[in-house]
């Protein structure tokens, strides 16, 4: 069934956008907070609506090749050929920024993170609006990322939610910085490191050089607001599993689980990653007390899924505080 945003709503996301205010829209990763990316008082509002730290620097949405060109400095050819490759899709290229691009995006940073979404409506309202959208995703800071509409109008205050057919992808981007004597890759997604590869053959790894210290980094986040555990490790004794929900990739063992998310599609880890975020909702929002998640091999897009569940499981496999 085509989802589809109603001539209304769509002009009350570009008026809100070219007036300095927030929309929050699909893209095939998952939901982003957008503003007009060259407006700072318009992105200092998705810091503040998220709660998000002013270190932590924003992606930059773009629909066309030209607005790269308008948004970083010299053209480097191993952007042409990862654009070529991967975009319009779920790869983030850390950049150096051009003097257009404002500070409070990049978190004071010289570089610039920039994405060309496929999601239609994502890119659609770039070009409706005429101007890149700097996006985080659209959920508080350090919570599960939305990948529904009704994530998104659950959990944050924005005024204009645009709907758009669930994610292809449904986790965030494969995040890379080129430097001049390799790449890194700062954050894993669908696109993986043995793609990368494969179009940057002569291209080696480069030691870890970014300075920012970011979500992709910390050791915490994407957090449920109840305790998640992994399968890799012993789960705590005495949890009554009639009250708790469980997540299955592979098809374990879920006998007895109040509430079952399974991969259709056995140890399909494409299926699993466009659900995960899903089923964390799901399971945070059901009448349960814990839930556990299967742990998958953390290779090349199993590397993606574990950093968000290690992430997301991390405050209690360590006993931390939940925020
Ligand atoms: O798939 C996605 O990337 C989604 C959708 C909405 O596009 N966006 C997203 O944004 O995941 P966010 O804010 O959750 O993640 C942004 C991350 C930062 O935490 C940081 O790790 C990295 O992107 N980043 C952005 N600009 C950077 C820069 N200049 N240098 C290093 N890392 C940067
Ligand atoms: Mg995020």
């Amino acid at each position: 069934m085509a989802i589809s945003n109603t001539h209304e709503l769509w002009q009350q996301a570009v008026a809100a956008i070219q007036s300095g205010k927030l929309v929050a829209f699909p893209t095939e990763t998952v939901y982003g907070l957008g503003a007009d990316a060259l407006n700072p008082s318009a992105v200092a509002g998705i810091f503040a609506l998220k709660e998000r730290p002013s270190f932590d620097p924003l992606i930059v949405h773009i629909a066309h090749m030209e607005d790269l060109a308008r948004l970083t400095l010299e053209p480097d050819p191993r952007v042409n050929l990862l654009a070529q490759k991967f975009w319009p899709g779920p790869l983030t290229l850390v950049l150096p920024k051009s003097s257009l691009v404002p500070d409070i995006v990049t978190s004071g940073l010289n570089t610039v993170g920039i994405r060309m979404p496929s999601h239609p409506v994502a890119r659609e309202l770039i070009e409706r609006c005429g101007c890149p959208i700097a996006a985080p995703s659209a959920n508080k800071f350090g919570r599960v990322s939305p990948t529904r509409a009704e994530h998104v109008r659950k959990k944050l205050a924005v005024e204009v939610v645009l709907d758009g057919l669930a994610p292809e992808v449904g986790i965030e981007s494969t995040i890379v910085a080129l430097h001049a004597d390799g790449f890194e890759v700062l954050r894993h997604g669908v696109i993986t490191l043995e793609d990368l590869k494969q179009v940057l053959p002569e291209s080696k790894l480069s030691h870890k050089q970014s300075q920012v210290v970011a979500p992709g980094m910390l050791n915490s986040h994407y957090s449920p607001a109840k305790p998640l555990y992994l399968t890799q490790s012993p789960l705590p004794v005495g949890l009554d599993k009639s009250r708790g929900a469980v997540i299955s990739c592979t098809g374990i063992d879920t006998e007895g689980y109040k509430v079952v998310c399974k991969n259709q599609t056995l140890g399909d880890l494409r299926e699993y990653a466009v659900n995960i975020f899903a089923w964390l909702h799901q399971m945070e929002e059901a009448d349960v007390d814990y839930m556990v998640a299967e742990a998958v091999t953390p290779l090349g897009i199993g590397a993606a899924i574990m950093d968000r569940l290690r992430k997301a499981a991390y405050r209690y496999s360590t006993g931390l505080k939940n925020i």
